[in-house]
């Protein structure tokens, strides 16, 4: 009996299973699409993560801005634009196999020879975007024939160009009330790394030759001959009560780092170049002293040694730091057009308009 019901209870074991396994694969060929569902419908699980994969990555995609060739050989590494500007809206190459797919191409103008022979190939592709590259002013402008109407975008220390490049001071909304103004052992200070006449500092320098004959001006760079080392910089600016922040050739919006320098390590620019007012478009009328302010170059100098005597009045010319703040500059030479690349990738990553530049010189020149 108890065999007979072992071997009776194995039947039953064995057609349990059996049956299983039957409606298992009766369900599973039930379900199977590849038998009952000719154009099964997609199922969810499967679409959404790849939907969100392709929808992230066009976000992520970022547009590739080429740098045609170097400016001057000074090279960088692209990621200081992340490190130094917070800028990474772009992807900066340098690596001309990627010129097809290219969004904007950087064309340093100083480098394009006079043949236009080493442009980048033409027909370029239609949504690639050529940017003028170009930081001096017209005076120490070539004008190479053949660009007027070849670009997309213009770059330059104007404020009217497509990409404008420029040092700026910013707004805090907590006054700062620690400043202190550093300690001076200087009156007036100059630094001059060119003075070669081509360049226009013809102005500039009849103006100081006529100023030191009334007032003290200590001078450093190459072009007297005392280097001034880059960690010296900053702290020799601060040093000095003023700092004589003259540009090399006078144009509207032609305000370089000669200014922010005095700026940022706490002297009072006395300034030569655009009129006051342009100089108002980017820092306070109380920041800085401005030559045309005089009739003369002896008034100034006296206005300046008179200044020199009254701490309150010397005072007042740092008041606007409470409010505002200037970053210090990158001041080695091989850092130069590192703000200028690095603003060229905010604006690439940022913009996508249609754009065509016509008669660059026209609005450079005149
Ligand atoms: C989409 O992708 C992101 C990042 O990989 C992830 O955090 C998110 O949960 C995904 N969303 C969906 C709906 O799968
Ligand atoms: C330039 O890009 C091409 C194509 O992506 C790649 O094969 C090559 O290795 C790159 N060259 C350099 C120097 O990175
Ligand atoms: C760029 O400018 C050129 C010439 O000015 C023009 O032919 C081209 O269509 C422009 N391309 C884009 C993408 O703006």
């Amino acid at each position: 009996m108890s065999s007979t019901n072992g071997s009776n209870l194995c039947r039953l074991v064995a057609i349990v299973i059996l049956a299983g396994l039957i409606s298992m694969a009766i369900i599973l060929s039930w379900f199977s699409p590849k038998y009952n569902c000719p154009l099964p419908l997609p199922k969810p699980k499967q679409i959404i993560p790849k939907s969100n994969n392709s929808l992230t990555d066009t976000a992520e995609e970022k547009p590739i801005l080429l740098l045609w060739v170097w400016p001057e050989n000074y090279r960088f590494d692209f990621s200081d634009c992340k490190k130094f500007y917070n800028i990474d809206g772009c992807h900066l190459t340098d690596n001309r196999s990627l010129y097809s797919n290219s969004d904007a191409v950087l064309i340093f103008h100083k480098a394009i020879r006079w043949d236009l022979s080493n442009l980048p190939p033409s027909p370029r592709p239609p949504f690639q975007k050529w940017i003028w590259f170009h930081v001096e002013s017209p005076t120490n402008t070539k004008k190479i024939p053949g660009l007027e109407n070849l670009f997309n975008l213009t770059l330059s220390y104007r404020q009217d160009a497509d990409i404008p490049v420029r040092l700026r001071l910013t707004t805090r909304k907590k006054p700062n009330e620690d400043f202190v103004i550093p300690k001076k052992d200087k009156l007036v200070c100059w630094i001059v790394s060119n003075n070669a006449a081509s360049t226009g500092v013809g102005t500039r320098n009849r103006f100081y030759s006529e100023l030191s004959k009334h007032i003290q001006v200590t001078l450093f760079g190459k072009a007297y001959a005392r280097f001034l080392d880059y960690k010296d910089y900053y702290p020799t600016i601060a040093s000095c009560k003023f700092y004589l922040a003259f540009e090399n050739s006078i144009h509207k919006d032609y305000i370089t780092e000669k200014l922010n320098g005095p700026l940022v390590a706490g002297s009072v620019p006395v300034v030569l170049g655009p009129p006051r007012r342009n100089y108002e478009n980017f820092v306070p009328g109380d920041s800085f002293i401005h030559v045309n302010d005089f009739p003369d170059a002896k008034s100034l100098a006296e206005y300046l040694l008179q200044l020199d005597k009254d701490e309150d009045a010397y005072r007042k010319y740092f008041n606007w730091r409470k409010h505002l703040t200037a970053a210090p500059h990158l001041i080695q030479q091989t850092q130069e057009f590192i703000l200028a690349i690095c603003t060229a990738c905010e604006h690439v990553g940022r913009h996508r308009e249609y754009k065509e530049a016509h008669d660059i010189y026209d609005w450079y020149f005149n």
